[in-house]
């Protein structure tokens, strides 16, 4: 579901609402539990959890349901996204790539699950030389 984010909304209000996405996260293979608040330009936000399957390769991350969600929302240009785990870990490659399709500036904050906010990145920093839809145009 679609939600607005206010003017005075700050980053840890949106590492919060990542924490209480990340409690949504179905993991009984891994046990570890990822949150994700994808903001559209358009200040919409969009969260969403890991989940997991038992033929392993199902397995969705919170960055990419937060975007398939935010999508098939109508939505199509991001700011920022925020992604908390236990121990900050980054979005893997295929979520990089994933984002890079729709928002190569994309700002990416990384937290942990009791809020510490450890890194306020770029998606291209995260991903140089990234390819996406520049390189089908010729
Ligand atoms: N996971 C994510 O949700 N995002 C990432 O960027 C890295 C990995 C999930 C997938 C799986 O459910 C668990 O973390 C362990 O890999």
């Amino acid at each position: 579901m679609q939600t607005m984010i206010t003017a005075d909304e700050t980053i840890a209000t949106l590492v919060n609402t990542a924490i209480e996405a990340s409690r949504n996260a179905y993991v009984p293979y891994s046990n570890y539990r990822v949150g994700a608040v994808l903001v559209a330009k358009d200040e919409s936000i969009y969260t969403g959890c890991n989940v997991e399957n038992a033929a392993f390769s199902p397995t969705i991350c919170a960055e990419r349901t937060a975007l398939v969600k935010a999508i098939s929302e109508g939505r199509r240009a991001f700011d920022t996204i925020v992604v908390v785990t236990r121990d900050g870990g980054f979005p893997c490659g295929v979520c990089r790539q994933a984002l890079y399709e729709f928002a190569p500036d994309l700002r990416v904050i990384i937290a942990d699950l009791d809020g510490r906010l450890l890194h306020d990145t770029r998606l291209a920093d995260l991903l140089p030389h990234g390819f996406g839809p520049s390189n089908l145009e010729k």
